[in-house]
């Protein structure tokens, strides 16, 4: 089986410049980001890859528009957004920007069924045209979840969470795609057909950025940026 997703939308491009995002802890702060430059560009799968609590996790928001950084800027599509403000952040995170939280529950609502899932994922990116489920209930064919489409997310596995997880930020067809270890809860099976999508979806022009520790998945990458105490390696 093949997959035909819908990517409709101009591709996007991030562009992070000495990012610095700091946590304030009562034993003192933690810099997540030291400074911090990347840029992910259209059609390229980028795998973000480093030890457990080196930043990929920080990186990943800050280029999602999920957080701010203290220092440093990020660009999205030519523009500082920086300093634009949340409810600007929200707009655009909603209508081009699909991302996958590391914990697959995080990215799922309780009440939706699987196939409700992949609708609102189109609905709010505002696709035009009818064949938006169509190609959301192929996405979760493709992902081995066709006899879940009526389950919500407490009658479905770990793994199938993050397959729905998947299949809901790529709906309808965002500009950019970020997943933070989108195949960590997957056999070797399942986390093969969610690779095959995330390179499909670059080949496409999409703009793909992943964390991964998989060995298979950093293989696959067009790029890897490898983060290491919140500094990027060779930069
Ligand atoms: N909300 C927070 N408050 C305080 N410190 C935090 C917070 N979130 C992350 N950190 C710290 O920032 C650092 C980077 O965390 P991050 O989650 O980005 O790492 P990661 O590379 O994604 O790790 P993992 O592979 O375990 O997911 C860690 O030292 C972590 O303890
Ligand atoms: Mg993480």
């Amino acid at each position: 089986m093949t997959l035909d997703l819908p990517v409709l939308e101009e591709p996007a491009t991030v562009e992070l410049t000495d990012v610095v995002r700091t946590y304030s802890g009562a034993t003192g702060g933690v810099r997540a980001l030291d400074g911090v430059s990347a840029r992910f560009e259209a059609g390229v799968f980028t795998v973000v890859a480093g030890p457990s609590g080196s930043g990929k996790s920080t990186l990943l928001r800050v280029a999602a528009l999920l957080d701010k950084p203290q220092e440093g800027l990020v660009g999205f599509n030519g523009r500082d957004v920086t300093r634009t403000s949340a409810r600007r952040r929200r707009a655009l995170r909603r209508r081009h920007i699909g991302y996958m939280f590391q914990q697959p529950a995080d990215n799922l609502l309780d009440y939706l069924d699987a196939r409700e899932h992949v609708r609102l994922g189109g609905r709010l990116r505002a696709k035009t045209g009818g064949d938006v489920n169509a190609g959301a209930v192929d996405t979760l064919q493709f992902l081995g979840l066709a006899d879940r489409l009526t389950h919500r997310p407490v009658q479905l596995s770990g793994g199938e969470q993050q397959r729905l997880a998947f299949a809901f930020a790529v709906a309808g067809g965002p500009q950019l795609l970020v997943a933070d270890e989108p195949t960590a809860a997957l056999d070797h099976a399942a986390g093969a057909r969610v690779l095959e999508a995330l390179v499909a979806l670059a080949r496409r022009g999409l703009t793909v950025v992943a964390s991964s520790h998989d060995p298979v998945v950093i293989e696959a990458a067009d790029r890897v940026v490898r983060i290491t105490h919140g500094r990027v390696e060779g930069v």
